[in-house]
């Protein structure tokens, strides 16, 4: 294992441009059939920086985490995210998260960060805490030993039903199920445009059944969180405590509130983020865990020994220290986010090569985290590493599923949290077997686990006593 960082001293500002080019078809074919071995294929022969031309765009790729960090620290300035060149592309995508966190720029995306802002401090957070692990309960309470279900189905429920509890307050059965069916649809046809950038790429004009289905499915959700919204409106200030309320009532400076547009952008935004993601770690989680049983027995005994008999709180979750490493790893493994993209307004330069205004530049988790300079035996699942120093001196950004800089992922604490809470909830109860063993990562939002994480029950132990309120 090398660690040398290849950056020369000085930069050439006569620099060429990158190496070589491989005919855009067959990079556009490559990428569809198989991105990440694209990806993979291109660090490994033509090092941290790759140009590469696909239909019609020029495309590089940064793999060095120097340049990953200079890039998300200069995001807001000098570089945009890209998705206004995805107003020729991304159909189901700009129609359905608007111009929310993700997909904004600029002034308008500075306001709302800073609007959204204390709906994600630790505080608040820890008042989602209860609804992760009740919710939780309340679906191992329906397991029976002997039966089998995927977990890839399970925790997209799971995770559905606390999202919609937390960001909207709801979850009485008639409006979340519609707003969830709404997403499934929506996610549906998200998947169905990725998967071919061809359809992704006909203007919005063009009609295919997938962009209708998609357009009835924001439709129906955009009346669930309408209703919300007005719902909230008119109930009296400090009555709730959820994201929408938080949204709701943020003023800023000169005290200007969000539009319901605004509001309803970013709902869809934080929803769409927060669902697949922790959907996709935590079904790893239980796939590794049933492959590898001395490492699961390993967590099993220091959830009991952390909680004894009763159910997970926040206030305890520092202690479990291997759990928290087997999240960790398997977000170095299979990160959901497994790609972000960035647009230079002008010309820059990486390692030497230019890189032209207007390219897309691609920066890849999973090609970072998986390379053996950062990384020893990297395609290992081994959650020690975390634990017994030999990631103690990692660069920045060798490691960031959660991304960096200005625009880092605004729900990290609320999603480690919640993944931390819900695996430990489980592995309280739930003794179980594996049945796929053939399961592999299919890259589209997140690298969700195909065809999914089939186990059977072995035994579910009864549920334990609450815990009593921790004393501060
Ligand atoms: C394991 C779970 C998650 C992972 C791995 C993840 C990853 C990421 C990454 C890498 C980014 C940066 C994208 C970029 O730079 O282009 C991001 C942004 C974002 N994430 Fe997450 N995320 C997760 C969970 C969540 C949750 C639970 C929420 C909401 C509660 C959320 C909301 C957002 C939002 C709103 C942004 C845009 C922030 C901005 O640009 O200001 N994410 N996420």
């Amino acid at each position: 294992m090398t660690t040398t960082d290849p950056r020369p001293t000085t930069i050439s500002t006569a620099a060429p441009r990158l190496r070589e080019r491989i005919p855009a078809v067959s990079h556009l074919r490559a990428f569809i059939r198989d991105p990440l071995a694209l990806f993979d294929g291109m660090h490994a022969s033509h090092g941290d920086v790759v140009e590469f031309f696909m239909a019609g765009d020029r495309w590089v790729l940064l793999s060095h985490p120097e340049d990953i960090e200079r890039v998300h620290l200069e995001t807001t300035r000098g570089y945009r995210k890209g998705y206004q060149e995805y107003k020729k592309i991304g159909y189901v995508f700009r129609h359905t998260l608007g111009n929310g966190l993700v997909t904004s720029e600029g002034s308008f995306w500075r306001t709302q960060r800073r609007l959204a802002q204390p709906a994600f401090h630790g505080r608040r957070i820890r008042g989602y805490a209860d609804v992760m692990v009740s919710y939780t309960q309340q679906m191992i309470d329906k397991w029976q030993p002997g039966q089998d279900f995927d977990m890839r189905i399970l925790m997209g429920g799971l995770t559905q039903r606390i999202a919609a509890m937390s960001f909207f307050g709801t979850d009485t059965e008639a409006e979340s199920s519609r707003a969830s069916k709404a997403l499934d649809k929506i996610m549906l046809g998200f998947n169905a445009e990725l998967a071919s950038m061809v359809l992704e790429r006909l203007p919005a004009f063009v009609r295919t059944p997938n962009r209708r289905r998609v357009d009835s499915a924001i439709a129906d959700f955009d009346d669930v969180v309408a209703e919300f919204v007005r719902n909230r409106r008119a109930a009296p200030e400090g009555t709730h405590s959820d994201l929408l309320a938080m949204l709701v009532e943020a003023r800023d400076d000169d005290g200007t509130q969000m539009t319901d547009q605004q509001l309803r952008d970013e709902l869809v935004t934080m929803y769409v983020a927060a669902q697949e993601t922790t959907t996709s770690t935590l079904a790893w989680i239980w796939y590794f865990l049933g492959r590898r049983p001395d490492l699961a027995r390993r967590v099993y005994d220091e959830v009991d020994e952390v909680f004894g008999g009763q159910s997970p709180t926040p206030e305890k979750l520092p202690q479990l220290k291997l759990l928290r490493a087997v999240v960790d790893e398997v977000l170095r493994l299979y990160p959901p986010a497994w790609r972000v993209f960035r647009v230079p307004e002008e010309d820059v330069e990486f390692r030497g090569f230019r890189v032209k205004a207007g390219t897309m530049v691609a920066m890849s988790q999973w090609v970072t985290h998986r390379d053996p300079r950062w990384f020893d035996k990297p395609t290992e699942f081994d959650p020690d590493r975390w634990l017994d120093g030999r990631t103690a001196k990692l660069p920045k950004y060798a490691y960031w599923p959660f991304g960096g800089g200005p625009r880092v992922c605004i729900g990290t604490g609320f999603a480690l949290m919640e993944i931390v809470l819900v695996a430990a909830t489980i592995a309280q109860r739930l003794r179980y077997t594996l049945l796929d063993t053939e399961v592999t990562p299919y890259p589209m939002i997140t690298l969700r686990p195909d065809p999914g994480v089939r186990v059977r029950a072995e035994s579910i132990a009864d549920a334990p006593t609450p815990a009593a309120d921790p004393v501060d």
